[in-house]
């Protein structure tokens, strides 16, 4: 299973000068639960707003420039995202893994056609940014699951499943 994971604020906004500019208690906690033990694919520039590797998962960073030489079990280099997919599938040939997209806006561009599941936090906050969720043809996804949390910044955790039908591989 390929999954994406993304929140997003009003605009589809994910990020601003290298950041995510939000913090909301909860909102990462799916984030956790979802990709803890699995395999996590991310491009350099959202490897090096978290800072360092996330624990308990395979980090893979898709990066042409970054030294592959990183002394972590758990940190990959790919020089490319097919490479990172690659990477991906003989790693889960001993381990059954889920993959996860998780951003930022280059690699969701990159993987919308390959990915078979959405986990889309939808924000319900105005805030200024320069990186986006890419448009998705709505059609080619059916919504599966609804979740509204409360608070100071209510969200929405919504999961899209991709319809058998709009597999690239038929079209
Ligand atoms: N809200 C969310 O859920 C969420 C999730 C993730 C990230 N974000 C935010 O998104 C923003 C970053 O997004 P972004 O699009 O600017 O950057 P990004 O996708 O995180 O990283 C871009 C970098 O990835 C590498 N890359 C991408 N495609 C490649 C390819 N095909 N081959 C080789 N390398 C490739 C390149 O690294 P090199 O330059 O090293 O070659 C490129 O400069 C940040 O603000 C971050 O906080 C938000």
């Amino acid at each position: 299973m390929t999954g994406l994971i993304v929140a997003y604020a009003k605009g589809r906004i994910i990020g601003n000068k290298g950041r995510i500019p939000w913090d909301i208690p909860g909102e990462k906690t799916l984030f956790k639960r979802l990709t803890t033990g699995n395999i996590v694919i991310m491009g350099r520039k959202t490897y090096e707003d978290i800072g360092k590797p996330l624990p308990e998962r395979l980090n893979i960073v898709v990066s042409e420039n970054m030294k592959n030489d990183t002394g972590d079990p758990n940190l990959i280099v790919a020089r490319s995202f097919e490479e990172a997919l690659r990477i991906s599938e003989e790693y889960n040939a001993t381990k059954e893994t889920d993959i996860y997209i998780a951003g930022g806006e280059s690699i969701y561009r990159q993987a919308m056609d390959i990915v078979d599941v959405m986990y889309i936090t939808e924000i319900d906050l105005s805030v200024e940014g320069d990186t986006y969720f890419p448009e998705f043809d709505e059609k080619e996804f059916r919504k599966i699951k609804e979740e509204y949390h409360d608070g100071d910044i209510p969200y929405k955790y919504i999961t899209y499943l991709r319809n058998e039908s709009y597999r690239q591989e038929d079209s």
